[in-house]
């Protein structure tokens, strides 16, 4: 929402801020998925001394990671240094980074009766944690600079509880949904208002927008979406929209995004299976899109990832509202001048 003061804060008006509106922003804005993380020696450096948790939870090391990427990568916007988990452990499970193999709940949601002991989460207190880093990292950011906030979308947020850790078939979350309806919308509920929250207090502390992640929602089918997720990220939209505009990020399933962008979002984030310009049409041009470069490519030479940057601004036609990003986060075995190259190559190519 546009701020009551005569002269709004430098942000709003930022190329980034105007593709969320779906306004001409003068250049192509830029942000990376998981732009601050392991590809970056600064970060390796603060994860030598520091467990991820540990990181997540100390908002000086939180902003400092971020603040140090968004200078080295000279992109249009920071996002909150966090985790999408974090929220699970208020929520009552017991969470850990074992590191190497990726995340691990301990005690996972597996029984319909097992959602009953999954806490409601009344208030944001136990995350304050968080809204220090987004108050630290905002303190730090020049204020031309939007800060992007995020949480896991119910989806992905009930994989995670109910698979304990990454997943293949998504076997045990989809046998919830399936077997027994009734502790599917506990869940998906509980986890609805738990999300609104959280994501209310971060536009609170400071951010200007909000990602909501939907990682693993590609494993459903289109009728499955309609019926089993839609009305939850909807009413978790519907009700933080008010306060900041939202971008509604989903990977793996390119049949989704008309129902994707149904349940809301000023932006829809895609990935790289479907073409930008395919997919802007079927999410509709009243909506601004964010995407979707493989990230793969970023192991490519710098020319092949400027020639690849420039195919999808050229199907993005100049056309108000695109966000260029990643299709996914950037892997961590990505060369980091590669990741500046797409960043200058973006800004160059997408100016005017
Ligand atoms: O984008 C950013 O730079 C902000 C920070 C951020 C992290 N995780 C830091 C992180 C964000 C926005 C996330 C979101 C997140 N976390 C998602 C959604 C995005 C996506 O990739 O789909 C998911 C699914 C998670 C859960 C999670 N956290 C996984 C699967 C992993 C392990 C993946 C890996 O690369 O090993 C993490 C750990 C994690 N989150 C790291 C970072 C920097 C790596 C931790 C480390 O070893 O230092």
């Amino acid at each position: 929402m546009a701020p009551s003061s005569a002269q709004p804060p430098a942000w709003y008006d930022s190329p980034l801020m105007k593709a969320v509106r779906g306004e001409p922003s003068g250049r192509v804005p830029i942000w990376l998925m998981r732009q601050a993380g392991r590809y970056m020696a600064e970060y390796r450096a603060v994860r030598e001394k520091t467990g991820f948790l540990e990181l997540c939870k100390n908002p000086r090391l939180c902003a400092e990671v971020m603040l140090v990427a968004v200078e080295r990568l000279g992109v249009d916007a920071a996002i909150l240094f966090s985790d999408l988990l974090l929220i699970l452990e208020p929520l009552g499970l017991k969470l850990e980074f074992p590191g190497g193999e990726g995340p691990l709940l301990h005690n996972p949601i597996r029984r319909p009766e097992d959602v009953d002991r999954l806490a409601e989460l009344e208030s944001v207190e136990p995350l304050d944690f968080v809204m220090e880093a987004v108050r630290q990292t905002r303190a730090g950011l020049a204020e031309r600079l939007p800060l992007i906030g995020f949480a896991g979308a119910p989806f992905t947020l009930a994989a995670y509880a109910v698979e304990g850790g990454s997943s293949r078939h998504y076997r045990l979350v989809k046998s919830l949904m399936y077997r027994d309806a009734g502790a599917w919308h506990a869940l998906m509920s509980r986890l609805g208002r738990a999300i609104t929250l959280y994501l209310k207090a971060q536009v609170d502390a400071g951010v200007q927008v909000v990602q909501l992640f939907d990682s693993w929602v590609g494993c459903l089918g289109v009728d499955d979406y309609r019926r089993y997720v839609l009305p939850y990220t909807r009413s978790i939209i519907e009700a933080v929209a008010p306060s900041a505009p939202v971008i509604h990020f989903a990977t793996g399933n390119p049949a989704l995004l008309p129902l994707l962008s149904e349940a809301g979002g000023a932006v829809i984030g895609i990935d790289w299976r479907i073409r930008l310009d395919d997919a802007w049409r079927a999410i509709g041009y009243h909506k601004a899109i964010q995407g979707n470069l493989d990230p793969v490519v970023l192991l490519a030479s710098p020319g092949e990832i400027r020639r690849r940057a420039r195919e999808i601004l050229d199907q993005a036609a100049g056309r108000p509202g695109h966000i260029f990003n990643l299709g996914h986060g950037v892997l961590a075995q990505t060369p980091v001048e590669n990741a500046i190259a797409l960043v200058d190559a973006v800004h160059e190519l997408g100016s005017g």
